[in-house]
């Protein structure tokens, strides 16, 4: 299985559901892809949710479809050991995140992107009327922000789609005084052009294309009955190889010296077009062939294929389900009651008291341990009406990663949250805290044999001292190991060795901070 959480940044894209892929899209997108799997985490889809914004009217052959092109992906080398390869509508987060966007996205934007009229006139015998037609970019814009990818390879066509996304992001962000949606670049494919049998663009609806694993013998086929452009009409004629669609294929597929050769020998008259072609073709097969090959062994176990969709859709889904958490968070829309709960005065089961979370005892990562704390923390312990400060901005760290997540509102004040569980030394927690001025430090001790949460709000005023002196003779960058000890009924803080301070007075301390 793919390394989970890798710190290779993240590239997302999606294709519709269009069937078996032809050159142009191997060329324009696929191949590059298989590319960026070393040195990205590869977040690949099937956006058949796309699709049926246009084919809402025969729905027919959408999995048929979806299948095709994922048998054309994997066999064109997509590695669903090392990227997520997966179908958009098995992860309903898509959805969710799209309602939700289009809560705040101005209708203006969308019909405002050039391709939304553009399409509606080509695809004439369409109707492109439909809500879901114009919603389109804002479907795209919850695919990618979903994962939070940083970046998006895409062809040039989809520039505004891209563009939109970005402006929702910000958008969001600024309205609910957030950071979680990084704004995406687009990548886009150094491809040269390649152009379809005919000479104009490869397309499915010219009906000009190769496919990507079409038979070696059906492609030698087609490329030996190329137009040459109205190149060489007498064999003794020299050509213009620049006008012959023969060239791109040599360009793309052939060895620089061949393709070269090629061309001063189309100039020169010394070659013929028969000749030409049959090495072009020779030149696609060889790339193409082994593709062929592998989609003809994986056709043979199609069900095989479409359980490891199936499974990395379920885990692109663990993916996303963490970024919804966070959005429902933000539009109030948290599947716990919380602090709701206070307004009724239920008072519920004590917060602090994580034996209800047994479970967490189990995870192994450090990190999503901390998470779960600083959650429960935030949802269940901090009363929606106090505020640690009127503009804090809350930096969480474990003590293994620093994740430096705002959550709360992000303006002035910084605000860091530490989570720690006392290991085998029993009422003992040990934090590191990046030597950055903050104005108030949260740490959260969780003891693992009574099951209860500690949480300790300090004003600045308890570790400013000790603080500088520690980052003083600490390396730059280093972080700064703080320890909280139990003795007895009381807790004592120790920054970086100083003197421990009783910090007894600060457990739960939810008074506003100046
Ligand atoms: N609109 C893209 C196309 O037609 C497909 C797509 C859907 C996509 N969602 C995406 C591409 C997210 C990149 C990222 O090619
Ligand atoms: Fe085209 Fe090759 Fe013939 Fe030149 S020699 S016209 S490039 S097929």
């Amino acid at each position: 299985m793919a390394e989970n959480s890798s710190d290779r940044p993240r590239v997302l894209s999606g294709m519709r559901p269009t069937g078996k892929l032809h050159l142009g899209n191997y060329i324009g997108a696929l191949a590059n892809w298989v590319k960026l799997q070393d040195k990205y985490e590869g977040y690949f889809f099937i956006a058949d949710w796309h699709a049926l914004t246009t084919n809402y009217a025969d729905p027919s052959r959408i999995k048929l479809n979806t299948l095709d092109v994922a048998l054309d992906w994997l066999a064109a080398g997509l590695d669903p050991e090392r990227s997520t390869v997966f179908i958009q509508s098995h992860v309903l987060q898509h959805a969710e995140l799209n309602l939700l966007l289009g809560m705040m996205t101005p209708l203006g934007w969308l019909e405002r992107v050039p391709t939304y009229k553009e399409q509606q006139e080509n695809l004439a015998t369409k109707d492109l009327t439909n809500f879901g037609f114009l919603g389109y970019p804002v479907l795209m814009a919850s695919d990618i922000l979903l994962y939070q990818a940083q970046y998006v390879p895409v062809g040039q066509d989809q520039t505004a789609h891209v563009e939109l996304t970005r402006e929702v992001a910000r958008r969001f962000n600024s309205m609910y005084k957030t950071d979680i949606f990084p704004e995406p670049e687009a990548l886009y494919t150094p491809s040269p052009k390649l152009s379809g049998l005919d000479g104009r663009k490869m397309s499915k609806s010219y009906g000009n294309t190769l496919g990507l694993t079409e038979a070696p013998a059906s492609i030698t086929a087609k490329i030996s009955a190329m137009s040459t452009g109205g190149q060489r009409i007498r064999q003794s004629d020299g050509g213009d190889p620049e006008l012959c669609p023969v060239t791109d294929i040599h360009r793309i597929f052939s060895a620089p010296e061949m393709a070269a050769e090629m061309k001063s020998a189309c100039q020169k008259a010394s070659i013929r077009c028969e000749d030409c072609k049959r090495a072009a073709a020779a030149s696609v097969c060889a790339t193409v062939g082994p593709i062929y090959e592998k989609r003809m062994q994986m056709e043979n176990n199609i069900e095989q294929t479409w359980e490891m969709l199936r499974a990395s859709s379920a885990k692109a889904a663990i993916r996303a389900e963490q970024t919804m958490v966070e959005v429902r968070e933000i539009f109030d829309l948290s599947h716990e009651l919380g602090t709701v709960k206070r307004y009724f005065g239920v008072s519920a089961e004590d917060p602090h008291d994580l034996s209800q979370n047994a479970a967490w005892w189990n995870i192994e990562d450090q990190t999503e341990r901390a998470r779960n704390l600083r959650d429960q923390w935030q949802s269940k312990i901090v009363p929606r009406e106090v505020q640690l400060s009127q503009d804090s901005q809350i930096v969480f760290s474990s003590p293994e990663r620093e994740l430096e997540e705002p959550f709360l509102t992000a303006r002035k004040k910084r605000v860091f949250v530490a989570a720690s569980r006392d290991e085998q030394t029993g009422g003992s927690w040990e934090f590191e805290i990046p030597a950055k001025s903050y104005e108030v430090w949260t740490l959260l001790a969780w003891q693992k044999e009574s099951y209860r949460l500690h949480d300790f709000i300090l004003p600045q005023k308890v570790f400013s001292l000790p603080f500088s002196k520690a980052k003083k003779s600490l390396k730059k960058d280093e972080k700064i190991p703080v320890t909280v000890r139990k003795e007895g009924d009381r807790f004592l803080l120790s920054i970086h060795g100083s003197e421990s301070v009783d910090i007894t007075e600060l457990l739960s301390n939810y008074e506003p901070l100046q």
